[in-house]
């Protein structure tokens, strides 16, 4: 959606159509984000966003009018194809870095989008000058700003993807002086980005002056990332992502484009809403988390500190038994969940258990997994009904009438002490008070640690029994004795 019409005589059939598709897909994509705030109107809410993007990109060919789409349609074909494989076969724990990818191609695409449109550009003088009557230094400042956000965003997410499928080590690298060139890295392009806007009068210059702003630029979306540890890259992708919808915003406003200023603002608002969230549900301040080289050292004791005392375990069978005759029970699903792949085995196990007559609820808390909404993804996947879930805050308080919680794979977001050890670094983080219930069964591999690796308190507590192995295995066999029993 051209601000500005293309022609000065009568408007031509095409781009009144291709502005009606424009609106048409700027609201799809609203309601399309309304939508994903839903579990239950999630998925509709995706196919909806494709749907607008589609139709986005047909309206631009629409409006092209005359232009022979035959390579874009090649480009969009070849992409697509891409997509679907890179979708269809990547594992839902692989997800985060996924989007990390997505998100990089983002950033270089409207990198490149910043390129081409000096490319296209035509005439002499500085950059404002380059960008005429309708754009002039408006546009060029967009331009320069599309070229810093991109390629940060670029090299940003190229580190986290890197990071978390552990092809480089998640530990923070904190180089000597990091602050300070950061500072330097960001004050050097953009005082560029002055020069070439404003004062420098040589187009060709302008050109060298603009790659050098994009070079620059990728280091310090390297210097950036980093010195972050590899747990906290949800967050750090989380912001990531709303970079690349701010650069399509500004690359938006560069080129006149309407509705990618609206789309991108919609990926840069929902991006930046989601890592308050995550920063406030791992009880972090974001800067804490950009600049606090988290998880450099493993965390030393906390939550309690020393060997555990008294632990007691109970097999699958003992567990079933105990469940069987219990009326209310919670399910707590955590990481392991995730990496055991044993979100169907749950909901085979609790559809036994609701013949027998128990209530089932399953107890989410915001940050269980490792992206946001990675357990309501693996149980929607299941189809465990939407009723039966419940977020931390709607049933934290009720978990002392529960007769059985049954934890999976869960720990930090378990872990008593983040409510009392000032010293862990789970210290204020909200958790699930699952240890005020009857009986708790934990089912995990080992007393092994979390993603914060602290001490649990809950292992240690009476009415918590240790239920060890692979997740998965465990619910088979609970499923097992069940049906024997
Ligand atoms: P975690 O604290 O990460 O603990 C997961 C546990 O799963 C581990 O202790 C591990 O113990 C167990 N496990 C691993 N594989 C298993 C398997 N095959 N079968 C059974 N258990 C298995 O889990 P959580 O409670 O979900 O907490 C999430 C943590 O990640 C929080 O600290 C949160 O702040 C952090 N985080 C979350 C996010 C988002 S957005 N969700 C983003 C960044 C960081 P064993 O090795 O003993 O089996």
């Amino acid at each position: 959606m051209n601000f500005v019409a293309s022609s000065s005589g009568p408007l031509e059939w095409n781009y009144i159509a291709a502005n009606f598709g424009y609106l048409a897909s700027v609201v799809m994509f609203m309601l399309a984000i309304m939508r994903m705030g839903r579990v239950k109107t999630a998925r509709s809410g995706n196919f909806l966003a494709a749907a607008a993007m589609l139709l986005a990109v047909v309206s631009s060919f629409v409006e092209m009018g005359k232009i022979n789409p035959a390579f874009i349609v090649a480009g969009l074909i070849i992409g697509g194809a891409v997509g679907a494989i890179m979708a269809k076969k990547v594992q839902m724990t692989q997800m985060p870095e996924m989007v990390a990818l997505l998100n990089g191609f983002g950033g270089l695409a409207s990198t490149l989008v910043g390129l081409a449109t000096f490319y296209a550009l035509s005439g002499g003088g500085n950059l404002a000058m380059m960008m005429g009557r309708d754009g002039g230094w408006f546009g060029a400042i967009n331009l320069v700003l599309t070229l810093i956000v991109g390629s940060v965003t670029f090299t940003g997410s190229i580190i986290a993807f890197l990071k978390l499928s552990e092809k480089m080590s998640g530990r923070p690298i904190l180089l000597p002086m990091r602050h300070v060139l950061n500072v330097l890295l960001l004050l050097i392009p953009l005082a560029m980005g002055v020069a070439a806007v404003w004062y420098v009068n040589n187009p060709i210059l302008v050109g060298l002056i603009l790659i050098g702003i994009v070079l620059i630029t990728f280091v310090l979306g390297v210097t950036i990332v980093i010195p972050i540890g590899g747990g906290d890259m949800p967050v750090v992708i989380s912001l990531l992502n709303s970079y690349s919808g701010i650069a399509a915003a500004l690359a938006g406003f560069t080129i006149g484009e309407a509705v990618l200023v609206v789309s991108g603002s919609l990926v840069g608002a929902s991006g930046m809403i989601l890592t308050q969230i995550m920063c406030k549900a791992m009880n972090r301040s974001l800067a804490n988390v950009m600049f606090g080289g988290f998880g450099a050292e493993p965390a030393a004791g906390g939550g309690g500190g020393g060997e555990y005392v008294g632990v007691k375990s109970a097999d699958a069978e003992t567990a079933a038994m105990i469940m069987q005759d219990a009326q209310n029970i919670v399910i707590v699903p955590g990481y392991g969940m995730a990496v055991a792949q044993a979100q169907h085995a749950v909901r085979e196990m609790a559809k036994i258990l609701e013949e027998k007559g128990a209530n089932i609820r399953y107890a989410v808390h915001p940050v269980a997994g490792r992206m946001p909404g990675h357990m309501n993804v693996l149980l929607a996947e299941a189809n465990v009904p939407y009723e039966q879930l419940f977020e931390m805050d709607q049933i934290n308080d009720d978990f002392r009438n529960v007769d059985v919680v049954l934890v999976i794979g869960a720990n930090d977001t378990v872990n008593p002490s983040a409510k009392t050890d000032k010293s862990s670094p789970l210290y204020g983080m909200p958790v699930m008070n699952v240890e005020e219930a009857k009986t708790v069964f934990t089912m995990k591999r080992s007393l092994g640690g979390g993603f914060a690796q602290v001490k649990n308190t809950l292992f240690e507590c009476p009415n918590n029994y240790m239920v060890y192995g692979d997740a998965r295995k465990t619910l088979e066999e609970i499923i097992k004795a069940l049906k024997e029993g």
